[in-house]
């Protein structure tokens, strides 16, 4: 047997855990840290051992600036389709914090990395891209335990970030993750704050034996 963590400790992480948009502080963020967060999210399982993930550190002004006109354009598609209430209720709504963040955190998806043959990705391409949502995840919890804010946004053309940061056309850009310090991580998630959605009972979704 292993020899096992403070269960309640990490239960308590997971459920501490948020997507952060409006409480980034900006402050400087130490290479240490980052390096630790990058090397929890390298640990992550993947597909075959294939590690399909890259990751690109932003911290230039100009960049972030360009991204963030980007996504304001894109949300102001989203927000087209959009009407009456929902409308309403989505325009008070914070979907980035690219400026406000340390920095940016590109996470990539290379589906070429240990091909043609990668071990248990023969029947669902998408194995690959499930790898790298785990290295993610495993970057934002440890970004939580070490009191950190990440904020995931996807609110863009695939092909407009491959031309702002030069990434290869076969590579995938998957997140634009916004990270740093924050001044704290809000109880609830807030689209649940907003009324726009809430979490749903464990029970609506787990079935047995059968759907
Ligand atoms: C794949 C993915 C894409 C997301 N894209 C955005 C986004 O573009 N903007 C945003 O504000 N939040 C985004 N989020 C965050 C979700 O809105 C958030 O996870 C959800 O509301 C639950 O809140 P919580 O993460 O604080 O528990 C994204 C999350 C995921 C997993």
């Amino acid at each position: 047997m292993t020899e096992a963590l403070s269960p309640p400790e990490f239960y308590e992480l997971v459920h501490r855990r948020r997507d952060v948009r409006g409480q980034f502080t900006g402050r400087e963020m130490g290479e240490e840290s980052l390096e630790r967060l990058l090397g929890a999210a390298h640990a992550a399982p993947s597909v075959g051992l294939s590690q399909p993930w890259d990751f690109i550190v932003i911290r230039d002004g100009a960049t972030r600036a360009a991204f963030k006109e980007h996504v304001a354009s894109e949300r102001e598609t989203f927000m087209a389709e959009l009407a009456g209430e929902r409308k309403e209720l989505f325009a008070g709504i914070k979907i980035e914090g690219i400026e406000e963040a340390s920095l940016g955190l590109v996470v990539t998806y290379d589906s070429s990395r240990g091909a043609p043959h990668v071990l248990g990705r023969h029947a669902i391409a998408e194995a690959g891209l499930y790898s790298v949502c785990l290295a993610i995840e495993n970057l934002w919890l440890a970004a939580t335990a070490e009191g950190l804010g990440v904020g995931w946004v996807s609110f863009y053309r695939e092909d407009f970030l491959r031309q702002l940061l030069g990434i290869p056309a076969e590579v995938r850009p998957v997140a634009w993750l916004c990270l740093g310090p924050v001044t704290h991580l809000e109880p609830v998630p807030d689209l649940e704050a907003r009324r726009w959605a809430e979490r749903r009972p464990l029970a609506d979704v787990v079935r047995r034996e059968r759907w």
